[in-house]
C-alpha cells in the first residue's frame, strides 16, 4: 500500500494514504478525502479522462481556522499537478475558499467541455 510523505518539509507532514483515497496528517485526524472519476462525453472509453474528485475535507473541531485544511489541499493539488490529473472541487471548502484564496491552482480544476455550440 502506498503511503507517502507528501510534505515531508514541512512543520506538520500530510500523508498520501493510497488505499483510503485520502491525503491525512500523521494521526488521520484531519483529511482530505478523494475519489478518482472518468469524465467526458458520451460512452466511448477512449474519450474519458480520469480526474480527482476532491469530495470530502475534513478538520477537527479543535484544530479550526489554524490553515490545517488549506495545507491539505495544497499537498492534494501538488500531487494531482505532479500526476497530470485534473480535479474536480467537489468539496465546498475547496471550491468556495481554497481555490479563491489559492487562484494558482485553478489551471488545474477540471471543466467540462460545451455540449453544443448553438
Ligand atoms: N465551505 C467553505 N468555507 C469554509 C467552510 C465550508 N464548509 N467551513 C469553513 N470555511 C472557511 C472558514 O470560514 C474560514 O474562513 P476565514 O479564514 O475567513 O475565517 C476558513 O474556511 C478556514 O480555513 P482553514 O483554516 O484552512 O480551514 P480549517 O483547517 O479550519 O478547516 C474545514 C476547514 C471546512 C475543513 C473544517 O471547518 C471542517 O472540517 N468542517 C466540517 C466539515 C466540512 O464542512 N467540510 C467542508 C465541506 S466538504
Amino acid at each position: 500500500m502506498a503511503k507517502e510523505s507528501v510534505s515531508g518539509g514541512s512543520p506538520l507532514p500530510i500523508v498520501w494514504n493510497e488505499k483510503d483515497e485520502r491525503f491525512e496528517t500523521e494521526d488521520k485526524e484531519a483529511f482530505l478525502q478523494y475519489r478518482f472519476r472518468e469524465v467526458g462525453p458520451g460512452v466511448d472509453p477512449s474519450a474519458k479522462k480520469t480526474v480527482m474528485d476532491m469530495v470530502h475535507t475534513y478538520v477537527p473541531r479543535s484544530k479550526r481556522g489554524l490553515g490545517l485544511a488549506a495545507h491539505l489541499c495544497t499537498a492534494a493539488f501538488d500531487h494531482a499537478r505532479r500526476h497530470s490529473v485534473l480535479v474536480i472541487p467537489t468539496c465546498s471548502y475547496i471550491s468556495d475558499t481554497f481555490l479563491p484564496r489559492n487562484a494558482e491552482w485553478n489551471t488545474l480544476v477540471y471543466k467540462e467541455e460545451a455540449k453544443s455550440c448553438m
